[in-house]
């Protein structure tokens, strides 16, 4: 069964709160006819942002690839009226920001004059309990494009993977780009393999995710070894246990993997999984 999703009681639109069914942008605006605009998911825990300016310094390195002009840490404060606005400040909530091109005449080519769509909102979600998960996942070729990461707005391969996976009763889809795992649909993927944690480079194949990066710390100080090395679809027989992170999902294991109609993957293990999540939830409740 797909989760019922609400919108959100009101929205910040250039310059503006109105309500959601009040909002509305141009027929022309970049985003909704080229996906021509760059987003971003920052999560606050009762009330506590984390990672703000690490979601910030995304926003701001994606907007510079595509050179929209546009200062992402300006955004900062509005963020922080829309926890309030929204009554958000002792719930676990996230902010939605999305900055489109802006509105002009249809051209492939950019416009001279034009002026940046900004929308943001925030809204309540399910932060915890997420280490009592699993997820069975199934795995596909990777159809994105070749800058997956810049956060843009142009998500119809990763819509398309996810649709594929959810409505046939899997919970996330795995991409695998020349028999090599990149990431999922919308989170980042590890491997344990002999105690190490592999996950793909940093690059134009995966997006740079944040709770990644986190990760990478806790195994820092938790003196666990990451290879930031892909992990190929043959050497499941070698994996131990495997993970999916992101900004709403935190840290999930992977009980299994489909791939063609074929169980490649049952998770035998899940002590480091484990320990990796008892450390994430002290850093985000703390
Ligand atoms: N998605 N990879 C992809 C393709 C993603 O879409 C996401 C997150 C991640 C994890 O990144 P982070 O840890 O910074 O959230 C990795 C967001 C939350 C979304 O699209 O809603």
């Amino acid at each position: 069964m797909k989760p019922e999703k609400k919108y959100p009681a009101e929205v910040y639109l250039n310059g503006k709160w109105l309500k959601s069914n009040e909002a509305f942008i141009s027929v022309f605006d970049r985003s909704f006819m080229f996906g021509d605009g760059i987003y971003e998911v920052t999560p606050f825990y009762k009330g506590k942002a984390f990672k703000l300016k690490e979601h910030l310094k995304r926003l701001q390195y994606s907007l510079d690839e595509v050179q929209i002009a546009f200062d992402a840490f300006k955004l900062e404060k509005l963020m922080w009226e829309a926890i309030n606005r929204a009554d958000l400040t002792e719930a676990d909530a996230a902010i939605y920001i999305q900055v489109s091109r802006g509105t002009a005449p249809r051209s492939h080519f950019v416009p001279e004059k034009i002026e940046t769509t900004i929308l943001l909102y925030a809204f309540p979600v399910t932060l915890e309990g997420f280490e009592n998960k699993t997820w069975e996942v199934m795995a596909t070729e990777d159809k994105r494009w070749h800058r997956c990461d810049i956060k843009s707005t142009a998500l119809l391969a990763n819509v398309m993977a996810n649709e594929e996976a959810i409505s046939a009763g899997f919970d996330e889809n795995l991409l695998v780009r020349k028999g090599y795992f990149t990431e999922g649909s919308h989170s980042s993927l590890f491997f344990v393999k002999y105690g190490v944690l592999h996950t793909h480079p940093e690059g134009p194949e995966i997006l740079s995710g944040v709770t990644r990066a986190e990760v990478f710390k806790i195994c820092s100080d938790l003196n666990i070894k990451v290879i930031e090395k892909a992990v190929h679809i043959d050497e499941l027989v070698e994996v131990e246990e495997v993970f999916v992170t992101g900004t709403t999902t935190q840290i999930i294991p992977i009980s299994s993997i489909i791939h063609k109609d074929k169980k490649v993957y049952t998770a035998h293990k899940d002590s480091i999984t484990k320990k990796l999540q008892q450390a994430f939830i002290a850093r985000t409740r703390s």
